[in-house]
């Protein structure tokens, strides 16, 4: 599938961008968990969210959607989950994945996850690694890849586990096995990552228990064997579906667009701190909570060229799935944007680092990559593009994939990407959305 786009005139209109992610994934989960009814409004129907539903049907529960397009998950709860009866096929997904791994450690039953071709080459020992610790038992591929097996265990120890890396889901892999141990399971981390799991599982009955260390780590406990009920989800849009259309609307003269509902959570909003300090005209509008989470309208404009800066290191976790999209921005801005911290953007659906440098390169635009750093020469003028017989190669990356297209709403030369398809993972309707807009995105 392979898509081209071009210099497009002003984008404007108002959009809504899908559910986020991360909180789809967690309300499926938490609503296996959980005895009774879940309810989940605005869940992305990504590919990724498809497949953690696919697993938690196979592990007894039932998911389904309404014709008001609420789901509804409903499960016998936290004791009563079944071994499935099938590989599970876990796609695209991390995601899924490593927080189902957590998941699975508690129960006495066999459990064997599989994946596509980006996701059998990602590491999964960061999980199998403490799980082993808490008594769940592993055979994987070399190198701790996937397909594997996990063997859980109905008596798993509760441990307490400094994050080696600033990771969500090892976190929240950790913390979803420590809800099947007896007594306390506890991470510390000293960077801060998204808290979705900790928030989201207070709503269904957890105790979550999070202090501040000395050295102003965070140690998040949660407490073994909880009655956790079924309850009402709903879910604002994914900060980093939106950061697209955002910075689509930066890139190209005379935009005015809206997005609504967004997700503004300090842990994930970082791109839009970032966009703006580099001159970017994004209001935040109507600030409020929605059950229980901060968000937003965004109203951005095309404010003429950004202008480069160094990206504090401390904010590289609130925007860990933005560096795509922000290092197609820093290839418009004028002067340099440096971005340092950047070495698990090599173990993403791609490696990021490579995947975005070498695209970069090929459209032009002049940069330094090194072990976990990018450097991005912007002139403030617009890159030149793919040559006729020259496209992006996306890696099974729908990060890769939507960030080169919004490139080539700007470029001088249109941009074409070898594959599209992976954009359902996260964001179905991206093309039309983006068309709607105004922008020239063509299939080729
Ligand atoms: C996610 C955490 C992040 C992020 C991923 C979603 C989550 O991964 O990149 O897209 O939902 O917990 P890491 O935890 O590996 O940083």
């Amino acid at each position: 599938m392979r898509y081209t786009s071009s210099k497009s005139s002003s984008l404007t209109g108002t959009v809504d961008v899908p559910g986020d992610k991360s909180m789809s994934h967690r309300s499926i989960m938490f609503g296996l968990l959980a005895a009774g009814t879940t309810t989940v409004k605005g869940l992305l129907t990504g590919e990724d969210v498809m497949c953690t539903a696919d697993a938690a049907r196979a592990l007894g529960a039932s998911v389904t959607e309404k014709e008001d397009g609420t789901w509804v998950i409903e499960s016998k709860g936290l004791k009563h989950l079944t071994e499935p009866d099938r590989v599970l096929d876990m796609g695209n997904s991390g995601t899924s994945t490593r927080l189902l791994m957590g998941l699975v450690a508690g129960y006495d039953f066999t459990c064997t996850f599989t994946g596509d071709h980006s996701l059998i080459k990602r590491p999964m020992a960061r999980i199998s690694d403490p799980l082993t610790a808490m008594g769940a038992k592993f055979i994987t591929r070399t190198g701790g890849r996937l397909p594997l097996s996990v063997k859980g265990s109905a008596a798993l120890n509760p441990i307490s586990y400094e994050l080696p890396v600033a990771s969500a889901q090892v976190k929240s892999a950790i913390l979803l096995a420590g809800l099947n141990a007896e007594g306390n399971t506890s991470v510390i981390e000293t960077k801060p990552t998204r808290d979705h799991t900790e928030n989201m599982l207070r709503h269904f009955g957890a105790v979550v228990d999070v202090e501040t260390l000395d050295n102003n780590a965070q140690k998040i406990t949660v407490h073994g064997k909880p009655d956790l009920k079924g309850c009402d989800i709903v879910i604002p849009a994914d900060p980093s579906s939106a950061a697209f259309p955002v910075v689509a609307a930066i890139l190209t003269e005379g935009s005015d667009i809206r997005i609504e509902n967004v997700g503004m959570n300090e842990r994930r909003a970082g791109v839009f701190t970032t966009l703006i300090e580099m001159g970017a005209d994004i209001t935040i509008e109507n600030a409020r909570d929605m059950a229980g989470e901060p968000v937003a309208d965004l109203h951005v404009k095309y404010n003429g060229p950004l202008s480069g800066i160094n990206v504090p290191a401390e904010r590289v976790p609130s925007m860990i799935d933005e560096f795509p999209i922000l290092s197609v921005a820093a290839a418009c801005a004028k002067g340099t944007t440096t971005m340092t911290d950047l070495a698990e953007l090599r173990v993403k659906e791609s490696d990021r680092l490579l995947m975005v440098a070498e695209g970069l390169k090929k459209c032009g635009v002049e940069l330094e990559m090194a072990e976990d750093s990018l450097t991005v020469h912007g002139t403030g003028n617009a890159p030149k593009g793919t040559n006729d017989a020259d496209e992006i190669e996306t890696a099974l990356d729908h990060r890769i994939a939507m960030s080169f297209l919004v490139l080539g709403l700007a470029t001088q030369n249109p941009v074409t990407i070898d594959d599209g398809s992976p954009i359902a993972t996260s964001f179905p309707s991206f093309i039309p959305l983006m068309r709607a807009l105004g922008a020239k995105i063509d299939t080729v």
